[in-house]
């Protein structure tokens, strides 16, 4: 029994050393120690030995246990050891490595040109102000001689808080705000976004965005209307831009025009784009009415002014070629990707 002891302790000693892992020195310590185990076997056959024999296999045994408990903390500590080098090892951070890039997102071409809107109309002393999205139906429609039951709405349908309250059609109310805060000279222009009841198509959607710009002083004539917005279609566009004046009405100015550049498209062939006429429209202005400077409490005696309202989709079409101005509002990165 000694002899077997001693074996036990020899082989435990040699299997233990070349355990690999955790779970293999585990099924190692349950060989020699577990209930089942090598020395417990031994243990339990005790009982037929001699009481002389019996305390020299128990010393022996006792000490065989205390050696193998050792050997598997050794082990078990060393294992640990291996381990935690190996993940230092594998995790080390390279910092010479190129990092990974952040894919960085960019203005929406509509951002893109209204910043290059606003640097033009600054560059020639306009400042920028803005005006509230909801509406009163006074500074949308009333004060702009647009009364209740003038057919001029029929083209303006618009979402309706309530009977004075309404989504504006026309960045065209913040004149008459600039003109309630501000006495004249006024040189401003005014962003932001307008709503219509208008069914989509390659050049209207129902929310879409203007540019107002409104002049007003002593002596400001139709001449100073259209050296300035030909001068800004040349900025905006190149030189060669072609542009025409074309009569029109509006009820808050007088006379009124609306400014048509050559189709991009067909080169003023006519074309889908166009509709066939070969000139997309891109702004309505005029001079500013007697009547409304009149309610803003400006004497048109004295004073004389100019406004206009563009379109910003149609003037981003444009400046970038684009076809379709659902491809604005449609969020598809491959088309965004390209500006
Ligand atoms: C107006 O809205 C006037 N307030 C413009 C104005 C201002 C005239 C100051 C005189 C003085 P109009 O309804 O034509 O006018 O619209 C102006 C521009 O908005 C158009 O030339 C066009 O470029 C753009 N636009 C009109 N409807 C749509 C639509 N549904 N989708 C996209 N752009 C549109
Ligand atoms: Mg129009």
């Amino acid at each position: 029994m000694l002899n077997a002891l001693q074996k036990i302790k020899e082989q435990a000693a040699q299997t233990l050393a070349n355990a690999q892992d955790s779970k293999a020195l585990d099924e190692l310590r349950v060989k020699y120690l577990g209930k089942k185990g090598e020395l417990t076997t031994i243990l339990k056959q005790m009982g037929s030995l001699s009481a002389e024999e019996r305390p020299k296999v128990g010393q022996l045994a006792n000490e065989v246990r205390a050696s193998i408990e050792s050997l598997i903390a050794e082990k078990n500590a060393a294992l640990k050891a291996a381990m935690l080098d190996k993940r230092l090892e594998l995790e080390t951070i390279d910092v010479t490595m190129p990092g990974k890039a952040a894919p960085l997102g960019h203005a929406h071409p509509l951002s893109k040109v209204l910043e290059e809107l606003k640097e033009i109309f600054m560059g020639m002393g306009f400042s920028v102000v803005e005006g509230p999205e909801v509406e009163l139906d006074y500074y949308n429609f009333e004060a702009l001689n647009i009364p209740k039951n003038h057919p001029a709405r029929d083209t303006q349908d618009t979402f309706y808080i309530n009977d004075n309250v309404l989504l504006r059609t026309q960045t065209s109310p913040v004149q008459i705000r600039a003109m309630e805060k501000q006495k004249p000279p006024i040189r401003i222009i005014s962003p932001g976004r307008v709503y219509r009841s208008d069914a989509v198509d390659a050049t209207h959607s129902p929310l879409f965005h203007q540019i107002e710009g409104l002049v007003v002083d002593k002596g400001v004539t139709m001449g100073d209307l259209k050296g300035t917005l030909e001068q800004f279609v040349k900025r905006l566009y190149g030189d060669h831009s072609v542009v025409r004046f074309r009569p029109h009405h509006f009820p808050f100015t007088e006379p009124s025009a609306e400014l048509d550049v050559q189709c991009f498209s067909c080169g003023g062939k006519g074309c889908r784009l166009c509709k066939g006429e070969g000139w997309i429209e891109i702004l309505g202005c005029g001079m500013v009415h007697p009547k409304v400077l009149s309610i803003c409490g400006i004497d048109p005696e004295i004073y004389s002014g100019f406004a206009f309202g563009m379109g910003l989709e149609r003037i981003v079409m444009r400046r970038y070629n684009i076809d379709d101005m659902r491809l604005f509002f449609e969020n598809d990165v491959r088309f965004l990707n390209q500006f």
